[in-house]
């Protein structure tokens, strides 16, 4: 039987830089409002460079820090919500700029869960032995999606990439234990790009919304109220107390979400991995990236046991339990 082990990470933010002073300048909003309300001091944000660009970036990356060739790789998935196309789809665009000739590609749309959905199933099609070596990405331009005159959500959104290799292996416990939710009865307390059907056969006079739009207060209480309780349940599921746990990476929300799970959990703040500071919010790509800075840190160790966290829109929430 198989495990998944993670055998490298990358990240990719696009050089552009947006600090709080910037964005005080194009909305009422301050620098100390969004630094003690959401933990952001600066963020990237693209400025042309599509998912699948910043993508490329990472799975050159990933390759090279591997020693694995691009023909080894088996399945590539993106978790993504703004997808250069609808089709063809980011993992295609990959293939092709990398020369994966033998994988099959697809994305997945589960916004900030999205990375965990995603090596969820990466995780399942290596247990199966059907995989060997999938990479799994978590990439985002939510600026294309930001109403830039909303000063409740552009302080909060950005731009980045991040991915990693998982492949099949047999020393290592991989996955140990996962918890995943979906809440679609809320889903319309956080929207974005919405398909707009006006054709020869239907005038549309409904108002277009391409921006997201969000219940922040909600979805702040959805995620402190139902994220704690996912990790709780995958350290009993896993049989492990909480002191062994070496890391939590959530989903880079917001650092105060972060401050309520640790004090839900009862766990110190200095077990939960921050970047927000420098990130912003970047959806599917947080936990990617967070992981690629860590590993960068020399913060990860063969062996620790590491549980990621995603949650937002859909709703959707998730935990994974990983040894590494
Ligand atoms: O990624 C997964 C999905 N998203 C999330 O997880 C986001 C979760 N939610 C949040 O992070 C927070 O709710 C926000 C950062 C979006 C907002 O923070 P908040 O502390 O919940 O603020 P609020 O919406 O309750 O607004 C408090 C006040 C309001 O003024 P009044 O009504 O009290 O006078 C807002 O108008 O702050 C005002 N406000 C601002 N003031 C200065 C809202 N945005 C700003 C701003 N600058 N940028």
């Amino acid at each position: 039987m198989y495990n998944t082990k993670i055998v490298a990470f990358e990240s990719y933010l696009p050089p552009r830089v947006v600090t709080n002073e910037e964005l005080s300048g194009m909305v009422d909003t301050n620098d100390e409002w969004i630094r003690t309300r959401t933990g952001v001091s600066e963020r990237h944000v693209s400025v042309g460079e599509t998912v699948s660009e910043m993508c490329v970036k990472v799975a050159d990356g990933l390759l090279s820090k591997s020693g694995i060739s691009a023909e080894e790789i088996d399945l590539i998935i993106v978790a993504t919500i703004t997808p250069d196309f609808a089709t063809p789809n980011t993992a295609c665009l990959i293939q092709k700029a990398i020369g994966a000739k033998n994988a099959f590609a697809f994305d997945m749309s589960a916004a900030c869960s999205g990375f965990i959905y995603a090596l969820s199933v990466a995780d399942k099609y290596i247990k199966s032995g059907m995989c060997k070596n999938v990479m799994v990405f978590g990439a985002e331009v939510l600026s294309a999606m930001t109403d830039w005159s909303d000063r409740s959500s552009c302080i909060l959104f950005a731009d980045g990439a991040g991915g990693v290799i998982a492949q099949a292996s047999e020393q290592c416990a991989g996955l140990i234990a996962e918890d995943l939710h979906s809440k679609g009865e809320d889903g319309l307390k956080l929207t974005g790009g919405a398909i707009c059907i006006d054709t020869p056969f239907f005038d549309n006079d409904k108002e277009k919304q391409p921006y997201f739009k969000m219940d922040g207060r909600a979805i702040f209480s959805f995620a402190t109220r139902n994220v704690p309780r996912s990790i709780e349940c995958i350290i009993e599921k896993a049989g492990i107390a909480k002191t062994d746990i070496a890391h939590i990476v959530p989903h880079q929300a917001n650092s105060r979400i972060v401050e309520a799970m640790a004090k839900k959990l009862d766990m110190p703040i200095e077990k939960f991995f921050i970047n927000i500071q420098k990130t912003g919010n970047t959806s599917a790509a947080s936990i990617p990236i967070a992981l690629a800075d860590m590993y960068g840190e020399g913060r990860l160790k063969t062996g620790d046991k590491i549980i990621l966290t995603g949650f937002g829109g859909g709703l959707t929430w998730g935990s994974i339990l990983l040894e590494l």
